[in-house]
């Protein structure tokens, strides 16, 4: 990989401003009217079964109960129950973020929505905020944060995989409706990079997902404004004592806090409600700390790790086959890429056909 970072796609674009429409922040036209060609509508039958099918003029959704024509619904208002040709209804309905994120093409895990709203939230990420962001993977949280930050803010996202970059950059124009004016993605490794791009002391605000956020302690500690928040979404137990040792080690953090959420789903039926048998149990825990002024040393800071807490054979377990990351092989990222530029949504997340 090459260590210069490469950015493929900038808030200087002539076309990021293509999406906004009149007043209106970029995607939001998008998002409401009428059913228009080319965009992507849920269909329910009467046995709460969803299929996400993307509208072409002339085209058919077919089933072995019959088919429905496209036309029938190109034009309708969203919300309109449509009949296929043989009586057969379908409940149509425009998709949200967090349907779209759970069926969008993708190479790496995905934020869940339930994580992505408190991150947006904890992490106190607001209109117009400066924040940096690693890894990129599928974009998915690279949405939630620019649509906190809004099209006055700034969100510079990295990525060491350019396959990666790709398939998010595909998403995000996919659900924006082209570039975002607040976005910027650059290709490397985020603890090199973000000191080259960033002035120190100008990001309000950082998020990490990767592997190792431990490695960027010096780079946030640089590029982050007094006062200024720093979040990370780790999958696993160990990654997560080992960035918050290394935060307290540093002194320059204030003491971190560390949570997860766990979201249970409730079945509601007559008599019958009570919580879903089946839910998503594990995603990933957060952690949160803030950046102190220059020369500062954090008065919570309860005690200081020894060198001996952590060895190089922890060290080196800390492997992406180790904390369960999935290896994706290059001919599935290519063609996640081709999907996500497409538009084109490849599968439904089980979780939301239920
Ligand atoms: C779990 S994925 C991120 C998923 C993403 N947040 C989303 O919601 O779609 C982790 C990503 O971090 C990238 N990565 C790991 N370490 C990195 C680093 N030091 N700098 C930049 N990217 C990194 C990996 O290539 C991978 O794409």
């Amino acid at each position: 990989m090459s260590s210069e970072s490469a950015a493929i796609g900038t808030s200087t674009d002539p076309s990021a401003t293509a999406a906004a429409t009149g007043d209106q922040p970029v995607g939001a036209a998008r998002r409401r009217g009428p059913f228009r060609e080319g965009e992507r509508v849920q269909l329910t039958d009467e046995r709460g079964r969803m299929n996400t099918i993307s509208l072409e003029s002339g085209g058919a959704f077919h089933t072995h109960r019959g088919f429905l024509n496209h036309d029938d619904i190109i034009g309708k208002v969203d919300g309109s129950v449509v009949v296929n040709n043989v009586g057969q209804q379908y409940q149509t309905l425009r998709p949200l973020l967090s349907d779209f994120v759970l069926s969008m093409p993708r190479g790496a895990a995905v934020v869940y929505p339930k994580d992505a709203g408190q991150i947006v939230t904890m992490a106190d990420i607001f209109p117009g905020a400066r924040v940096v962001e690693a890894g990129v993977g599928s974009g998915a949280l690279s949405i939630s944060l620019l649509r906190a930050v809004g099209d006055q803010g700034y969100l510079h996202s990295f990525e060491r995989r350019e396959e990666f970059a790709e398939i998010a950059r595909g998403n995000v124009e996919t659900i924006f409706g082209g570039p975002h004016p607040a976005w910027k993605i650059s290709l490397g490794d985020f603890q090199e990079q973000v000191v080259r791009t960033e002035e120190p002391g100008s990001i309000d605000r950082v998020v990490l997902d990767m592997l190792a956020p431990w490695e960027c302690l010096d780079a946030v500690a640089t590029v982050l404004a007094p006062g200024g928040v720093w979040i990370n979404y780790v999958a696993t137990v160990t990654q997560l004592s080992r960035t918050a040792e290394a935060i307290r080690a540093d002194g320059r953090f204030t003491e971190p806090d560390a949570w997860e959420s766990l979201v249970r789903g409730w079945h509601l039926e007559g008599l019958a409600v009570r919580p879903d048998h089946r839910m998503v149990a594990h995603t990933g825990f957060l952690l949160v700390t803030r950046r102190l002024a220059a020369g500062v040393t954090g008065i919570s800071v309860k005690r200081r790790p020894s060198k001996t807490d952590f060895n190089e054979d922890d060290v080196n377990a800390w492997t992406p086959g180790a904390v369960g990351e999935r290896l994706v092989s290059d001919k599935k990222l290519r063609r996640a890429a081709r999907d996500a530029i497409a538009g084109t949504n490849v599968k439904d997340d089980p979780e939301i056909t239920n």
